[in-house]
């Protein structure tokens, strides 16, 4: 049986790259899949985090995720720190993951940065947490952007050792489903950085609950270069955008392909609809494209955020289903560890 494990942080709100390269995703994955959607309070909490914001942010993530289309009868929508099984496995896995694996982290290099010593020991374990979401239940594909690929290798490394040392195949080795480049959302102010909620000014990111002005505005003033957009004839023999033309153009490829995601039409198409076009009628059009798309999204996620009670109700429901799945699991590993069982 497939089944799939994705998280998504409440760290704050929303935008256009957390959608289109995580969320939207999840959607289609509901007809193949068996598929557990999380709201990853416990690893939010590995940097300081405001209780009043993060209560808001995980109901937040939480309408994104309807919003956007998961369907919580179908699907399990809930916030991690409501299983237990998660924070128990991860204390197993802490005794499992060398500290050697640990140190070859580069998202946690990257957020501890200069201040290493200053960092909580959680951020340097979250890996290990995360491993333990996706084993809880035995998960066996997890979509995941590029910048979590490495945390997906160690979850495997985890199992694989974890199943030698206790000589019984309890894990699965999970596969990642990595999206496409158009996943790949930048800044709307420096095509070189990715679009990022911790980047001081706002309008470098279009928020998944902005409305058409704020779109409109946002994109309007998005940088761009002197010349006109190019046509299909850059892309690749894969139809992709070589690496040497992005990083010439960085903002006019970031546009280009944040139209190419929201119209879930391939690049060569987008290039030669605009090939010759100048900057101001492709932003009409993109804005308009995502003010049709972000727009109902948008709406519905102000919806249920006036309705905390409804929402609270699909994470309870959530995490009571997810408990089915993941107790006898937690069982299973307890035993294979050792430690007795009542
Ligand atoms: N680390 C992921 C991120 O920042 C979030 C996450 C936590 C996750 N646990 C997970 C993603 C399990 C996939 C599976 O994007």
């Amino acid at each position: 049986m497939k089944r799939i494990f994705s998280g998504v942080q409440p760290t704050g709100s929303l935008h256009l790259g957390n959608y289109l390269g995580a969320i939207r995703n999840f959607v289609g994955l509901q007809d193949d899949f068996e598929c557990i959607y999380c709201v990853v309070d416990m690893h939010a909490i590995t940097v300081w985090q405001d209780p009043q914001a993060l209560k808001a942010n995980t109901r937040e993530v939480t309408a994104a995720y309807l919003a956007a289309g998961i369907d919580p009868k179908r699907c399990i929508i809930f916030n991690q720190s409501q299983v237990a099984a998660h924070a128990e496995l991860a204390w197993i896995f802490n005794c499992v993951t060398r500290l050697g694996w640990l140190n070859r982290m580069t998202q946690f290099k990257e957020k501890a940065g200069k201040h290493r010593e200053n960092a909580s020991s959680g951020l340097y374990v979250y890996p290990n947490l995360m491993a333990a979401d996706i084993l809880a239940y035995k998960a066996t594909h997890v979509p995941v952007g590029e910048d979590q690929k490495q945390h997906l290798e160690l979850t495997r490394d985890i199992a694989q050792k974890f199943n030698k040392d206790v000589g019984v195949e309890v894990f699965p080795l999970t596969e990642p489903l990595i999206f496409g480049e158009a996943t790949r959302v930048m800044s709307l102010r420096d095509g070189a950085r990715k679009m990022s909620k911790s980047e001081p000014s706002d309008m470098s990111r279009i928020n998944m609950t902005d409305d058409a002005d704020l779109i409109a505005k946002k994109i309007r003033r998005a940088t761009t270069d002197p010349d006109l957009l190019p046509g299909p004839e850059v892309l690749d023999e894969r139809g992709r955008v070589p690496e040497a033309a992005r990083a010439a153009r960085p903002e006019a490829y970031n546009l280009l392909g944040i139209y190419a995601a929201l119209a879930e039409k391939p690049m060569a198409g987008v290039l030669a609809d605009f090939s010759g076009a100048q900057f101001s009628r492709f932003k009409a059009a993109l804005t308009d494209l995502a003010v049709a798309v972000l727009g109902p999204v948008g709406d519905e996620m102000q919806r249920l955020c006036a309705d905390p009670a409804a929402v609270d109700a699909v994470l309870r429901d959530g995490a009571e289903r997810a408990r089915a799945i993941a107790d006898p699991i937690l069982d299973e590993v307890y035993d294979a560890v050792g430690f007795l069982r009542p």
